[in-house]
């Protein structure tokens, strides 16, 4: 098992195609920009995409703002990440449920007063991913500054 690391953020949605490879991608460049190396992956509570790219309307909101995510692939959350990861966010409340950590916070804490960050797999247009591209961006810049 790979070591648990202080300076470490997992994202956590459902699919691991749509939101939470946006935060990770969005976290990764600001850590970046912050000289900081801080260890940033993502995962879905399910099982149904494993192996997935991201899905197409998130990657093209994320490079419309300077972020690739094109080599993203889904992986499914398991227990030895809860081990691993010291800061486990959860994108909406059925994440934050399923993941049951009390390591575990919503992203919707860091300035959303704990909003869920909407699923938009199945109902959201483009503007859709850009409105939950702007949540992501505006509470990852938060959860970063707050807790390092
Ligand atoms: P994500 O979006 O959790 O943001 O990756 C979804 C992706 C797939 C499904 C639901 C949400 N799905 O039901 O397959």
């Amino acid at each position: 098992m790979e070591k648990f690391r202080e300076d470490s953020i997992l994202f956590v949605c459902l699919g691991n195609i749509c939101r939470s490879p946006i935060a990770e991608g969005i976290a990764k460049e600001f850590a970046k920009n912050m000289g900081i190396d801080i260890l940033i992956e993502s995962r879905g509570t399910s099982n149904y995409h494993v192996g997935e790219g991201a899905c197409s309307n998130s990657i093209s909101v994320s490079l419309e703002h300077g972020i690739n995510i094109t080599g993203h692939r889904a992986k499914q959350l398991s227990e030895s990440d809860l081990e691993k990861f010291h800061h486990i966010i959860a994108l909406d409340e059925s994440n934050f449920l399923d993941i049951d950590h009390p390591r575990c916070i919503k992203l919707g804490e860091f300035g959303f007063n704990g909003a869920d960050v909407p699923d938009p797999y199945h109902y959201r247009d483009r503007d859709g991913f850009l409105e939950v591209f702007r949540m992501i961006e505006s509470a990852v810049q938060n959860l970063l500054n707050e807790k390092f």
